[in-house]
C-alpha cells in the first residue's frame, strides 16, 4: 500500500481475522440510516434482544470496534443490524460503505439486558423504542418466544422524522405474513409509531403520550399495571431515564438477568459526554 492510496473511502477490505464475517446485503434508509445483513458463524448462539461487538480493522491495524445489536431472531441463519450513520463517526463514517462480499469483524460475544429471560411472566409487552433503540426489537419481533409469552405485545417507535420508522414499519407489517410466527402473532400486536419534527398521523414523544393518557386511549387498552404489563425500553439515555421514571410511577420495577421484574433498559447508544 503506498501513501497515495485512498483509504478512507474504502469501508472494509479483506481483514482475514478469526472473527471475520462476509456482508450480504446492505439496504439504506436515510442519509443516517442503513442496515446490512452478515454471515453468522456457526458457533454464534445468541438470545433474540442481544448485542454483539461489530467492526471494522483501523487504519493503524487494529479493530475498531462498537457495540451493535442483532436485530435478527435468534433462529436466523445470517445476522442483520441496523446502523446509524454518525457525521465523521470513527466507525460509521466507514461502515456506511459497506457492500456485499466486503468484510466485517464480529466478536461473537452476545451479551444483553432486552432478553425475554430478564422479565417476570406477563401478559401485555411494550417496546419503547426512538431512532436505531428499534434495533433489539427488530430481533424479538421475529422471536416465536415473544408471542407465545404474551397475550398482547405493544410497539413505540418514536423518530424525528416519518423516513426514519421505514424500517421498523416494514418489520412490523411484515409479522403477520411470516411463514414462522405470522400466526402467532394475529391480532396480538398493536404498532404505535410517533414523530416529533415531521408531520404524520401521529405527533408527539412517546413519553408525552403516556403521561398524558393519550397513548392508552389511542390503543385502547388501560393504564400501565405492575401485574399485567412488562416493558422493554431502548433510546438515548435521556428517553431511558425518562421512560423508566414513568413506569416506576406506575408501580414496574427495573429487573436484570439475574433479577427479572417488570421492565428492562438498555442504551440504544452512548451520547456526547455521557
Ligand atoms: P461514536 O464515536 O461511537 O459515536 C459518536 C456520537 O454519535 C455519540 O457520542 C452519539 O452522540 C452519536 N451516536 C452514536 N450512535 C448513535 C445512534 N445509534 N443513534 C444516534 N446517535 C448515535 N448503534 C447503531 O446504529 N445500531 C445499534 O444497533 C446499536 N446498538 C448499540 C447497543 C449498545 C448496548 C450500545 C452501547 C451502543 C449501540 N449503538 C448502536 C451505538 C454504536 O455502538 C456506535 O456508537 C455507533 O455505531 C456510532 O459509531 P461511531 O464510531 O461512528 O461513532
Ligand atoms: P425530539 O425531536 O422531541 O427530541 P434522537 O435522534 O435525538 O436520538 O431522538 C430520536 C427521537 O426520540 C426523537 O423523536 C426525539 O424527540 C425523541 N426523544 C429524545 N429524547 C427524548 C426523551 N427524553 N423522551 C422522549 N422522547 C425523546
Amino acid at each position: 500500500m503506498t501513501d497515495q492510496t485512498p483509504v478512507v473511502e474504502k469501508a472494509a477490505s479483506p481483514v482475514t481475522l478469526p472473527d471475520a464475517q462476509t456482508v450480504t446485503s446492505v439496504r439504506h434508509f436515510t442519509d443516517r440510516l442503513f442496515a446490512f445483513r452478515v454471515t453468522r458463524p456457526r458457533s454464534l448462539r445468541f438470545r433474540s434482544g442481544e448485542f454483539v461487538m461489530i467492526g471494522l480493522l483501523g487504519e493503524n491495524g487494529k479493530p475498531l470496534l462498537r457495540a451493535y445489536s442483532i436485530a435478527s431472531p435468534a433462529w436466523d441463519e445470517e445476522l442483520e443490524f441496523y446502523s446509524i450513520k454518525v457525521p465523521n463517526g470513527p466507525l460509521t463514517s466507514r461502515l456506511q460503505h459497506i457492500q456485499p462480499g466486503d468484510e466485517i469483524i464480529l466478536r461473537p460475544k452476545p451479551v444483553g439486558t432486552l432478553v425475554h429471560d430478564a422479565l417476570l411472566p406477563g401478559k401485555r409487552l411494550w417496546m419503547f423504542a426512538t431512532g436505531t433503540g428499534f434495533a433489539p426489537f427488530a430481533s424479538l419481533l421475529r422471536e416465536p418466544e415473544t408471542w407465545e409469552k404474551y397475550d398482547e405485545v405493544i410497539v413505540t417507535h418514536t423518530c424525528r422524522e416519518v423516513a426514519e420508522l421505514t424500517y421498523g414499519r416494514e418489520i412490523v407489517e411484515s409479522l403477520k405474513d411470516d411463514e414462522l410466527i405470522g400466526e402467532m402473532v394475529g391480532d396480538k400486536l398493536k404498532y404505535y409509531p410517533t414523530t416529533t419534527r415531521e408531520e404524520s398521523p401521529k405527533m408527539g414523544r412517546i413519553t408525552t403520550l403516556i403521561e398524558s393518557g393519550e397513548a392508552f386511549r389511542d390503543l385502547g387498552i388501560p393504564p400501565l399495571d405492575p401485574a399485567v404489563d412488562r416493558a422493554m425500553v431502548c433510546g438515548s439515555l435521556a428517553f431511558n431515564l425518562d421512560i423508566k421514571a414513568l413506569l416506576e410511577k406506575a408501580g414496574l420495577r427495573e429487573g436484570a438477568n439475574s433479577d427479572p421484574a417488570e421492565f428492562v433498559v438498555e442504551k440504544a447508544f452512548v451520547g456526547d459526554g455521557v
